[in-house]
């Protein structure tokens, strides 16, 4: 891409330089500062990284203006309408639309690599029945690179491959482990000859004394709301696999440790967190109360599913999620699911309020993902393991780019110090 430059003057010495502007495919460009600390003795500041890049990717964008999503170029609309988790999946690791063989080879892989090793059923056991799904996921998980040293060198495109066929296909039985130990239920076999998400409600929900029939609505559901929740740029959790991964760590720590970022309610565990809201506020009636207490910089309180770092429109997920809600009840659930119409009334009030105009604040994918999930049976709590298994084929995608990028480093930021001025060591008899 052509390179504009970019003139930064230190006014204090009136040095003058030109910084190179790089031109991506959409969106803004980016002024490479790489050599401002060698020319200035400058480091540059800008906590939650609000304007700046970290990387280069050509996986996923997002317009925040148009509230538009792209999947190696293919809009979400386009994707969540006529493509599978598994074949967006495909797109993500590799960059294109696979041909049939390309995907019955991909299908094949994934679905030899979804049991887990029969010891890690004793990891489980070490869990309270009430520890939260998150932090057994993060636990096991991290815990799979003890049993792959076949595929830890991560120079290896080989190993890097059949590491992150491995991560997607372990995610849903790992997951629905983790639901089972918390109702004391017997885990679930992978069942091979099921889809991608017919295997997971099968693993959670069947039980060894019945027959377990996968509801396709309920298994389309599921599919397109993964597919929606693959990837997003450099969120916080994306960021933490290429940090972690920058160091040279094996993918499977990586993405436990992408689990642990996930979990925080300002990310993935938000979709829990609104449940919790919802519950909290009750009844439409007590809406204003807890618009007020949103805006109220004094309480902690926030609209849980509101508000975005880069969408300033709506989210498109939200909105296909919205919609899939009014299916997903009408066939399952209940049209008038009164959670459903608090949720529909609360964004109905919160988008005619002036203080989430102003902020451009508008429900994220998280606001409606969890009505659908308590719809399907899925217990609040197993909520953000549901994103972290989706998530999981953008985080292994980023980390596969990145490692693949002949001029990686290690990601080391730099820090403004505020601390104490040099000082001597002061002995305990002569402290005050
Ligand atoms: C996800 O990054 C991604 O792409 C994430 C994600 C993905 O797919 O990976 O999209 C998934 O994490 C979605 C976001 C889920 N989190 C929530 O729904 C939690 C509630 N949302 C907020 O915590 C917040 O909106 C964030 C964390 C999402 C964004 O935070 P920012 O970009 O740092 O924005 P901010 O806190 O600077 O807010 C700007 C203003 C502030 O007010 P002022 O100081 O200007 O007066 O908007 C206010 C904030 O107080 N604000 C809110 C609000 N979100 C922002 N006020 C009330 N309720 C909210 N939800």
């Amino acid at each position: 891409m052509a390179k504009d430059t970019i003139t930064v003057t230190d006014n204090v010495t009136g040095k003058s330089i030109e910084l190179p502007i790089c031109h991506g495919t959409h969106g803004p460009g980016a002024v490479d500062i790489g050599v401002f600390f060698k020319e200035f003795g400058y480091v540059t500041f800008d906590p939650g990284f609000v304007s700046t890049a970290s990387c280069r990717s050509a996986i996923t964008y997002i317009d925040g203006d148009k509230g538009q999503l792209l999947y190696r170029g293919y809009p979400i609309e386009q994707l969540a309408e006529k493509s599978s988790f598994l074949e967006v999946a495909y797109l993500m690791l590799y960059g294109e639309l696979p041909q049939q063989p390309e995907l019955d080879g991909f299908l094949g892989n994934i679905v030899r690599h979804t049991m887990i090793n029969e010891s890690l059923k004793g990891f489980y056991q070490g869990f309270y029945h009430d520890a939260h799904p998150m932090a057994i996921m993060v636990g096991v998980v991290g815990s799979l690179s003890a049993f792959y040293h076949d595929s830890t060198d991560i120079r290896n495109p080989e190993h890097r491959e059949i590491a992150a066929h491995r991560l997607i296909a372990k995610m849903p039985t790992i997951a629905a482990a983790c639901y089972k130990h918390s109702i004391g239920e017997p885990f679930v076999y992978p069942q091979n000859k099921l889809g991608y998400c017919g295997n997971l409600l099968n693993m959670m929900f069947s039980v060894p004394c019945e027959e377990y029939e996968v509801d396709p609505i309920a298994q389309k559901a599921l599919d397109m709301i993964f597919i929606l929740h693959a990837d997003h740029e450099q969120n916080a959790s994306t960021s933490t696999i290429r940090l972690a991964g920058s160091s040279a760590a094996n993918p499977f720590a990586c993405v436990a440790s992408g689990i642990a970022a996930l979990w925080g309610p300002a990310h993935g565990g938000a979709n829990e967190a609104v449940l919790h809201m919802l519950d909290q506020i009750g009844d439409v009636k007590n809406i204003p109360k807890f618009l007020e207490k949103a805006k109220d910089k004094n309480d902690p309180f926030r609209l849980m599913g509101f508000g975005h770092r880069i969408y300033k429109n709506f989210d498109p997920r939200a909105t296909l999620i919205r919609k899939m809600c009014h299916e997903v009840l009408a066939k399952l659930g209940d049209e008038n699911d009164p959670l459903f119409e608090l949720a529909l009334k609360l964004e109905e009030v919160a988008l005619q309020d002036d203080y989430f105009k102003q902020r451009k604040l508008y429900p994220n994918v998280d606001f409606y993902s969890g009505i659908i999930y308590k719809v399907l049976g899925i217990p609040t709590n197993m909520f953000t393991v549901m994103f972290a298994i989706a998530r999981t084929v953008g985080w292994v995608s980023q980390w596969m780019e990145m490692i693949g990028d002949p001029d990686q480093r290690i990601a080391r930021p730099r820090q403004l110090y505020e601390g104490a001025a040099m000082r001597d060591y002061v002995d305990m008899n002569k402290r005050s």
